[in-house]
């Protein structure tokens, strides 16, 4: 072959290899852009009767006792410095992998609380506003959120507890990546190891892991590092909900069908319909203005909203 050609060949190779799925993707997306993302708009409730409670504002609960009580976690685990939201993780060792095993997957939830134990994550730490919000626990919800990947996964640790709890229990989301759409496992922490968890999930999860919502604006640390997370989790891909044969998706009925939130909220849309079953986080996210993203609702709108999380199923 002569030299010419020969370097044409090289040429050829080379763009056929980078333009082949797979072998760019061994290295992690680089951030989409540089700019840093805008704060999380502060938790306020806009009265519109959505809620089943009335929303709780936590007056008793200061920035110092939840500094101190976050810190319960180990203060060296938390308020880490940062200059990426979300950590690396190592190459997956089956680069061509289509679909993890549920090993794998299991693996990558370990490793990931193994690093929040060892200080190696990049820990959120805030109230959250949806879990506070819940009718049945209200009480401060505590929450350190770490989010980690390489190409094959995006995970996240959620270490939690409430005000008046000891210990703190972990809970892990693995998106596989490998899969299209993308499968999202969930994970509750037992002696054991992880245990997968369906409908205990699936009721606030419909659509993967959810955006960050601290209840109140002061009740969050490194509120730019939220906002990060935020960014980087409202940014995934849509995928679907991996339900363990001990806890297969649940009846659900009809799906909300209201054209304001079918937009985004529907089968062939950016997020997974939504059902009665999500009720608790449709009224906290309506009624506290972050659903929809860009507008209030109208009374119109929020009464036939109302009238349909009352319908009988
Ligand atoms: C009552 C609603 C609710 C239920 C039920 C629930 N979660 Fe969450 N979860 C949330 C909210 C809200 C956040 C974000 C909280 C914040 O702003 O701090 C969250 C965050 C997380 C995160 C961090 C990544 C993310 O999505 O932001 C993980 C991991 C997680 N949850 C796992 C689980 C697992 C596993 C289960 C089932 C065992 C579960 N959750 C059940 C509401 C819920
Ligand atoms: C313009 C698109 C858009 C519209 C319209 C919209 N949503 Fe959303 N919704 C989103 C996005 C994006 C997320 C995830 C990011 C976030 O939580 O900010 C989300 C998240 C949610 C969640 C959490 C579960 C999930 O999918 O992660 C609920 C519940 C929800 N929306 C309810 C509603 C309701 C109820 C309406 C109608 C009143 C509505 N949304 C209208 C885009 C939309």
């Amino acid at each position: 072959m002569q030299i010419a050609s020969f370097a044409t060949f090289l040429g050829l190779l080379s763009m056929l290899l980078s333009g082949l799925p797979g072998v760019r993707a061994a290295e992690p997306a680089p951030p989409p852009t540089d700019t840093p993302p805008t704060l999380i708009a502060p938790a306020v409730s806009t009265g519109t009767g959505l809620l089943l409670e009335p929303a709780l504002t936590l007056p008793e609960f200061t920035p110092e006792k939840f500094a101190e009580a976050m810190a319960t976690v180990g203060p060296e685990k938390i308020r880490r410095p940062w200059t990426k939201p979300v950590v690396t993780l190592p190459p997956h060792p089956r680069p061509d992998a289509q679909g993890l095993t549920t090993e794998e997957v299991k693996a990558y939830m370990v490793k990931a609380k193994d690093l929040f134990d060892r200080g190696e994550a990049v820990p959120v730490s805030d109230v959250g506003l949806i879990s506070t919000q819940e009718d049945v626990i209200r009480k401060p919800m505590l929450n350190h959120i770490a989010a980690f990947s390489n190409s094959v996964v995006r995970a996240y640790l959620l270490v939690q507890r409430t005000s008046t709890d000891q210990g703190w229990s972990y809970f892990a989301i693995v998106q596989d990546l490998t899969l299209h759409p993308p499968l999202d496992y969930f994970a509750e922490f037992r002696k054991t190891g992880p245990h997968f968890e369906g409908t205990s999930c699936y009721k606030c999860h419909s659509s993967g892991p959810l955006a960050i919502h601290p209840a109140r604006e002061d009740l969050v640390l490194d509120a730019p590092l939220a906002a990060a997370v935020s960014r980087h989790i409202a940014e995934q891909p849509r995928s679907r909900f991996f339900f363990p044969e001990d806890s297969p998706k649940p009846p659900t009925g009809a799906p909300l069908a209201l054209k304001f939130c079918t937009r985004c909220h529907d089968d062939d849309a950016d997020r997974a319909p939504l059902y009665q079953l999500q009720s608790h986080p449709i009224r906290v996210l309506v009624d506290f203005g972050y659903m929809p993203p860009n507008r209030r609702l109208k009374p119109a709108e929020i009464a036939e909203l109302k009238a349909w999380l009352e319908r009988k199923p």
